[in-house]
C-alpha cells in the first residue's frame, strides 16, 4: 500500500462513526490496557464480540498470553480515558492511577468505572488479519449498563458525543429511502 492509499483509507473510514472502548487484560499482577474503537458485537448465540488488536502493540502480546479480556464502553465524560490508553509509550506501571477501576470478577482485566457499560471476555479464536490480529472474544460476564450516561462517540478524527435523534421516516415520503414496506 502507498502513504497515499493509506491515507485515503484512513480518510474514508473516519467518516465511519464508533463507539469508544477500552480494552484491558491482566498479565503477571500488571494491567495492560489500549483504546480500541474496532470493538464490535457479533453473535448473539452464543454472545460474541470482536476487537481487532494491531500486533506491534504491547497490548497485543499481553492479551495473546492471558486469552482474556474486559471492554469498558466510554461515557462522554471520559475522553480524558481516550487520549491517555492511545497513548504510545505510556509507562506501563501505574498507568491506571489516576483511572477509577475495579477488577473484573471473572478475569481481573481493569473495568472503568463510569463507563457506559463493561463486559469480561475470552478469546475463543483469533487469527491475523494484515497488521492486526482479529480476536473473537466468547462474553464471560456482563456489567450494568448506565441507561443516563452519553457515550464517547469518535468521528472524523475527532471525540464527540451524540446529538438531536434523526425524526422518524414517514413512509411514502422523499424520505424514505429504506425500501421496506410497512
Ligand atoms: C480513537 C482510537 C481508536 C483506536 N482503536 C484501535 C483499535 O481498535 N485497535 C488497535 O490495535 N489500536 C487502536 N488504537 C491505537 C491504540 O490505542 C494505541 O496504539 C495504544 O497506544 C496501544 O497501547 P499499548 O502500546 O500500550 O498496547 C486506537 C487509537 C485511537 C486514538
Amino acid at each position: 500500500m502507498s502513504p497515499d492509499q493509506i491515507a485515503e483509507f484512513r480518510r474514508s473510514m473516519g467518516r465511519f462513526a464508533t463507539g469508544i472502548t477500552v480494552v484491558t487484560t491482566k498479565l503477571d499482577g500488571i494491567d495492560h490496557a489500549m483504546t480500541a474503537n474496532s470493538f464490535t458485537s457479533v453473535s448473539l448465540d452464543p454472545l460474541l464480540v470482536l476487537v481487532c488488536v494491531e500486533r506491534e502493540t504491547r497490548f497485543h502480546e499481553a492479551v495473546i498470553e492471558t486469552g482474556t479480556w474486559g471492554v469498558s464502553v466510554l461515557a462522554a465524560d471520559q475522553r480524558r480515558h481516550a487520549l491517555w490508553f492511545a497513548t504510545r509509550g505510556r509507562p506501563l506501571e501505574g498507568q491506571f492511577m489516576q483511572v477509577p477501576h475495579v477488577a473484573g470478577p471473572r478475569t481481573g482485566a481493569a473495568l472503568l468505572v463510569g463507563a457506559v457499560t463493561t463486559m469480561e471476555c475470552r478469546t475463543s479464536t483469533s487469527w491475523q488479519a494484515g497488521d492486526h490480529d482479529v480476536l473473537l472474544g466468547e462474553v464471560l460476564e456482563l456489567g450494568p449498563v448506565d441507561l443516563q450516561a452519553d457515550p464517547l462517540l469518535y468521528w472524523s478524527s475527532e471525540y464527540r458525543t451524540v446529538g438531536p435523534e434523526v425524526p422518524s421516516f414517514r413512509s411514502g415520503t422523499s424520505d424514505d429511502r429504506s425500501g421496506i414496506s410497512t
